[in-house]
């Protein structure tokens, strides 16, 4: 009989299972925490609409609430170890007072907040900005333990070249040499997984960064690479990203990306940070990965 050894970085004991509450846990960063963290916890998923997330297969136990409903978040956050706060619409303040009031009443022990590396630059005064400035002091001063995650842009913001890049092989964007220092939404989920279950962050913010600082032309010759094929990139004037954004968002939302797009234009987001490698002990991915797993959604 073979006898199991255990390999010496195994851990002595198993490490306790969580209960984590997850909001915008059908999002870009909640849905891959949810599904990092639910082998191994309890994970509560917060949605308008459990049916839409269990078809996408969004892991966790399916909570329906919305941030303006107290009284449908308090089974969500009822005794949690952990809240990952993620919310998304700037014109609504309320939802992080809602979301934190509730936390607080119902005793959750830990919050962590998705915030936005923007936050600490003094020039950044834009909407999003000043909105998100705001929710990390209701969160400072909500009286429970607090962590902090501030990441530059997610370079799956690259997936809305998808259509322009499947039919004409190009690549459209504003001010298309100036670089942003954006990050693997993998390595956001990792770092607020790691901050979720360990001791040891309370009273922290962690900038979060990608390796290098990237031109939307850069990133453009990286994808052609990786998707062997040749890609154009079409500078937009101003004019027509402002078009675009209208389209796209309310128009107080717009103007705050036209003035963050500017600050980038000016090199306010060039700056690279080691948030993931004091979180996770290793480099944070770089574009051509990220690239590499998501070339097939581009051809
Ligand atoms: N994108 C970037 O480059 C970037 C960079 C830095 C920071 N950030 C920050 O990241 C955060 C957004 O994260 P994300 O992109 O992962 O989110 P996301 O993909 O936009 O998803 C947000 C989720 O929130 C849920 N939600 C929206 N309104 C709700 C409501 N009233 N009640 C309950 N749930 C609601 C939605 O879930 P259901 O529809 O299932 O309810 C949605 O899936 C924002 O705070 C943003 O400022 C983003």
């Amino acid at each position: 009989m073979t006898r199991h050894t255990p390999h010496r970085t195994e851990p002595a004991t198993p490490l306790p299972r969580l209960t984590i509450a997850v909001t915008g846990a059908t999002g870009t960063i909640g849905s891959r925490v949810a599904a990092r963290l639910a082998p191994h916890h309890h994970v509560r998923a917060v949605t308008r609409d459990p049916e839409a997330a269990e078809r996408r297969g969004v892991a966790g136990e399916k909570i329906r609430a919305d941030f303006t409903d107290r009284r449908a978040l308090r089974p969500a956050l009822a005794g949690a170890d952990a809240l990952l706060l993620i919310t998304s619409d700037p014109l609504r303040p309320d939802h992080d007072e809602t979301l934190l009031r509730t936390a607080r009443e119902q005793g959750v022990r830990h919050v962590v907040k998705l915030s936005a590396l923007a936050v600490t630059d003094p020039g950044a005064q834009d909407l999003i900005t000043r909105w998100q400035r705001r929710c990390e002091a209701l969160v400072r001063d909500s009286g429970l333990p607090w962590t902090l995650l501030r990441p530059r842009a997610f370079m799956s913001k690259a997936l809305d070249w998808i259509p322009s890049v499947r039919t004409e092989g190009v690549v459209s964007a504003v001010y298309g040499t100036s670089r942003n220092s954006c990050i693997d939404p993998d390595d956001i989920a990792a770092a607020a997984a790691r901050v979720l279950t360990t001791p040891g962050h309370a009273g922290r913010s962690y900038a979060l960064t990608g390796p290098q600082a990237l031109s939307a032309r850069e990133q453009t010759d990286l994808l052609a690479r990786r998707l062997h094929r040749p890609l154009r990139f079409r500078e937009l004037t101003c004019d027509q990203a402002w078009e675009l954004w209208r389209r796209r968002y309310p128009e107080p939302i717009a103007r705050a990306i036209a003035e963050s797009a500017r600050r980038q234009q000016a090199g306010a987001k060039e700056h690279v940070t080691d948030g993931i490698r004091q979180l996770l002990g290793r480099e944070p991915a770089p574009f051509t990965d990220w690239a590499a797993r998501h070339a097939p959604r581009f051809r």
